[in-house]
């Protein structure tokens, strides 16, 4: 039998168990999530999993079936890690946690990302969010008005995106409604997206979030990298410059990258960022495609480069 030690080191036989599987919390769920498991070409872990993947196992030493799961519940969707005592599941909600509470703040909270994507002069740009993930900036862009392109390439994510945001329809009133239809997402490689747009569908800002590593965030948001990170792996050093230049070739008038508080800006095809609106966690850094009447010039990091154009 495949087991894991006290310490957490695993046998030979554990290391050969699957990265990702599906599976559902509920009899009733078992045939949604086996039919979705067979859609995304993945194993489907059977079984009685009332409370996740180890209702059914007697001890804590009994190693996880995957080393995480996208576990289908009463809830909907969650990414979990399957191993006893793991931090909770990773869901996409627009009504609880850190989203739920932004949106119920009102996007006057939002004030740095509306500067970001410089909604003042352009209340209701069309924006391509190029790194969805668990959506984020595309609710909270759509919240403020703005009609969103969300581009995810991991079938996995997406589909927890999806979810969360089908659900805030079916859950949500009309102002709920509005906010998801304004929300296009794309289970697609931006690069390509953005190299197969028209020009009449060209986006006026173009938003990015590598996954840089190290990132520090809040608790609850760390978890959320932690595992998106265990599920997606590292990417290529090259990735994020190519989507970066496939952006600015793209926007109509601004690129948007998301970087840590305190990281250095990514050098855009030698260009510095034209603006930087900085936060306690993370940092929006603007390059401006038709730069207005800010001068360009490097912007230092850090909470002292809240930068803003004329047009924000
Ligand atoms: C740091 S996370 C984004 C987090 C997001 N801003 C949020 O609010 O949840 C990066 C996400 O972008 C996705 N991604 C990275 N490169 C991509 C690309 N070229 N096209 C589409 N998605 C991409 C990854 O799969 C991952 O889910």
């Amino acid at each position: 039998m495949t087991r894991a030690t006290a310490s957490g080191a695993t046998t030979r036989a554990d290391d050969r168990r699957p990265p990702l599987v599906v599976t559902a919390g509920h009899p009733d769920f078992r045939e949604r999530a086996r039919a979705e498991a067979s859609r995304l070409g993945l194993p489907f872990a059977d079984g009685p999993c009332a409370d996740g993947l180890f209702a059914d196992r007697p001890s804590e030493d009994d190693a996880p079936v995957a080393d995480l799961a996208l576990l289908l519940d009463e809830r909907g969707w969650a990414l979990v890690d399957p191993r006893p005592r793991a931090p909770g599941a990773v869901r996409v909600d627009l009504f609880e946690g850190d989203l739920g509470e932004r949106l119920r703040a009102g996007t006057r909270g939002e004030v740095r990302l509306a500067r970001a994507l410089g909604l003042r002069r352009h209340p209701t740009p069309l924006v391509l969010d190029a790194t969805a993930g668990l959506g984020r900036e595309s609710v909270l862009a759509a919240a403020m008005g703005c009609h969103v392109i969300a581009c995810e390439r991991s079938p996995a994510v997406a589909l927890l995106l999806r979810d969360g945001l089908e659900r805030a329809a079916a859950l949500g009133g009309p102002d709920v409604r509005d906010l998801v239809a304004r929300i296009d997402l794309r289970v697609a490689d931006a690069r390509e997206v953005l190299r197969d747009l028209s020009a009449a569908e060209r986006p006026d800002v173009v938003l990015v979030d590598p996954m840089f590593p190290h990132r520090k965030k809040a608790a609850a948001q760390k978890k959320e990298m932690q595992l998106l990170q265990r599920l997606l792996g590292p990417e290529a050093p090259d990735e994020a410059p190519v989507l970066l230049a496939a952006a600015l070739a793209a926007a109509r008038r601004r690129v948007v990258v998301k970087r840590p508080a305190h990281a250095p800006a990514v050098p855009l095809e030698g260009r510095s960022p034209d603006l930087a609106v900085a936060g306690r966690a993370a940092r929006y850094d603007v390059y401006l495609v038709a730069p207005g009447p800010v001068a360009p010039g490097p912007v230092a990091p850090g909470p002292a480069a809240d930068g803003r154009a004329a047009g924000d």
